[in-house]
């Protein structure tokens, strides 16, 4: 579905990308993790061609996207939604607005069918009946909520979403990687994400891709990444999952107890 090969970037003297080849698997969910400034978003542009690479390829449902013309591109971009780190919604336009917003820009459905549509979105979100809801009166979570809602409102096959959790409460955040698993189930959604909350990470994502220095240093089905022997890949997420589960809670963390122990 989307194979990323040898990628190459390097911004000035900088190298953020420095051979990294990924495969996504369709209708699975793929975590990106890494340390701050590892070139995670800038992974994510390259995918669907906001970023050209200097060498390597990236090919999004067998279309080489830096070789494809602006209008093949286009064609491929209609298949994602996105969530970019600093994709901020509309705070002039109301809920349903922010929602409608690319389905005026690229569809022709009429005012009836724009609406039936944001309303069955934000529904699947969780937010039912709040078109006219101003989006600067909402909570942090709830901006994520309607920002999804318009990530899917043109029924992409693929969701690529830069860091779902930041800013949230734990309680909150959980409820944003239940709506991604329950998208996956019910909608068949592939989701690429990229998270620095490593519990929910485990929690959601079928497989897990970590970055450091450029490189890929862990690509795996997330069992297995927890139980990776490479030391900055244990390091970063023995940081992170220090609470052993509790009598009788949920299972979230699968195996973070033997990847903390070892
Ligand atoms: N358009 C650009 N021009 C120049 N440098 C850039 C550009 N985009 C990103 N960078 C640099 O590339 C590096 C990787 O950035 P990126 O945003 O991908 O990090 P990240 O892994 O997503 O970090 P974080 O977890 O903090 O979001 C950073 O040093 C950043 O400053
Ligand atoms: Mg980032």
């Amino acid at each position: 579905m989307i194979e990323i090969i040898d990628l190459h970037k390097r911004f000035g003297e900088l190298v953020v990308l420095d051979g990294v080849s990924l495969s996504i698997p369709p209708g699975e969910t793929t975590a990106i993790i890494g340390p701050s400034g590892t070139g995670k978003s800038v992974l994510l542009k390259h995918i669907v061609g906001l970023i050209e690479p200097d060498s390597g390829q990236v090919i999004c449902f067998g279309t080489d996207m830096a070789q494809a013309s602006e209008r093949e591109r286009y064609a491929v971009r209609r298949r994602f939604g996105m969530l970019f780190q600093d994709g901020a919604l509309f705070d002039s336009l109301s809920v349903g607005e922010n929602v409608a917003f690319p389905l005026e820009r690229h569809t022709r459905l009429s005012p009836r069918e724009i609406r039936d549509r944001v309303e069955e979105k934000l529904a699947v979100v969780g937010l039912p009946g709040t078109w006219d809801r101003a989006v600067s009166q909402l909570s942090g979570g709830q901006r994520k909520r309607v920002g999804l809602a318009r990530a899917i409102v043109m029924e992409p096959e693929v969701v690529l979403f830069d860091e779902p959790n930041s800013g949230l409460d734990p309680l909150t955040s959980d409820q944003i990687d239940t709506l991604i698993l329950d998208m996956k189930q019910a909608l068949g959604i592939t989701f690429v994400i990229i998270s620095h909350d490593i519990i929910g990470t485990v929690r959601v994502a079928d497989h897990i891709a970590m970055l450091n220095a450029g490189k890929l240093v862990a690509w795996d089905r997330t069992e297995a990444v927890l139980r990776s022997p490479e030391p900055v890949v244990r390091a970063f997420l023995r940081r992170n999952l220090v609470l052993p589960e509790a009598e009788g809670e949920q299972a979230h963390l699968p195996r973070a107890e033997e990847a903390r122990r070892g």
